[in-house]
């Protein structure tokens, strides 16, 4: 993406992504980026980190041609497209860097940091946070006005929505490239501010702690409480279900958010959920939450 200077700005988009991260959310992030005909860079720390996301692509890919969505030629091309490793030199020549590690600011600030001192002056910076102020994490990068949100849902590949999160420096032209990125990639992009628990994480995760309040207080098992939403509102999956494919340590983190940033009691973590985080129940990742699973 060659970038004019002045008021001729090229908004022509992004060809080339770096992800940092080759977790579930990295992966399946690097997975519809090659699907959209991205040449994308995907970094871990460490070969097992980075070849276990390749792993997580190779398997949603399988998926796809077993169900005869893609052949097997555009499979290979989408595999072609992604080049893994540990070196973050790799990703100096990317248009947008897409940041999906762990849950931490401490974290995210210094993987930006040394994004930074590797990409041209031009790269979008976009974070993948579902909780930590964009604004603050846009303070520790030379061009915040060039620092986004972009908060994709878990299975990133099936998942259609993706918030693009402005920051309070974030410049019109950064959210407009994102925001085409995100639709070339067959999501549906939607503006939120940066403010906490942006407009999914800010209702979802509300109902989801109240299921676990309602768990707690024997208003039905965690199977009929699934039930209801399921079928009394038309949910794919029930809340308790939900949480455990979330993960139990990132719903408390981001109820933990909600609460600090608002003060609000109406906000406060259900305590069966801090006890099931203390127990290691994490839900799905664990092969034990609110509900058991045999392929943990
Ligand atoms: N990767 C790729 N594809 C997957 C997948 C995965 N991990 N899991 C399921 N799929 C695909 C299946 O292949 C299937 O595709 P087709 O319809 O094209 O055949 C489709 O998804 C449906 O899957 P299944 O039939 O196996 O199962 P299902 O109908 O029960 O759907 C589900 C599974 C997609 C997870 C569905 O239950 C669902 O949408 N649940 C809600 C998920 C949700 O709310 N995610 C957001 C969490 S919040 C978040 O991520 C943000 C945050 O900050 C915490």
């Amino acid at each position: 993406m060659a970038r004019v200077d002045g008021n001729a700005r090229d908004m022509t988009g992004i060809s080339k992504v770096g992800v940092i991260g080759a977790g579930t959310m990295g992966a399946g992030i690097a997975q519809v980026a090659a699907q959209g005909g991205m040449d994308v860079v995907l970094i871990d720390t460490t070969d097992e980190f980075v070849q276990r996301g390749v792993s997580r692509i190779e398997s949603g890919l399988r998926r796809l041609v077993d169900k005869g969505r893609i052949d097997a030629n555009a499979r290979d091309s989408v595999i072609a497209r992604i080049a893994p490793g540990t070196d973050l030199e790799l990703i100096a020549e990317v248009d947008l860097v897409v940041e999906a590690v762990i849950e931490s600011f401490d974290a995210k600030a210094a993987v930006f940091r040394d994004v930074s001192d590797v990409v041209g002056s031009s790269t979008i910076l976009a974070t993948n946070t579902s909780s930590i102020s964009i604004t603050a994490l846009a303070g520790t990068v030379p061009h915040p006005e060039q620092f986004v949100g972009m908060h994709f849902f878990n299975p990133v590949p099936v998942m259609k929505l993706v918030e693009v999160v402005r920051g309070l420096q974030t410049d019109d032209r950064t959210a407009a490239i994102v925001h085409d990125a995100a639709t070339r990639l067959g999501k549906t992009p939607v503006t939120v501010a940066d403010i906490p628990g942006f407009a999914a994480n800010r209702i979802l995760m509300p109902m989801i702690n109240e299921a676990i309040f309602a768990l707690s207080e024997g208003v039905a098992s965690a199977d009929d409480i699934d039930t209801v939403m399921t079928l009394g509102a038309s949910h794919p999956m029930g809340p308790l279900a939900l949480a455990d494919l979330i993960g139990l340590d990132v719903c408390l983190h981001i109820m933990e958010v909600l609460h600090g940033d608002f003060g609000d009691s109406k906000y406060r973590p259900a305590p069966l959920l801090r006890q099931m985080v203390a127990a290691g129940r994490l839900g799905r990742k664990t092969g034990q939450g609110f509900h058991q699973y045999e392929d943990a």
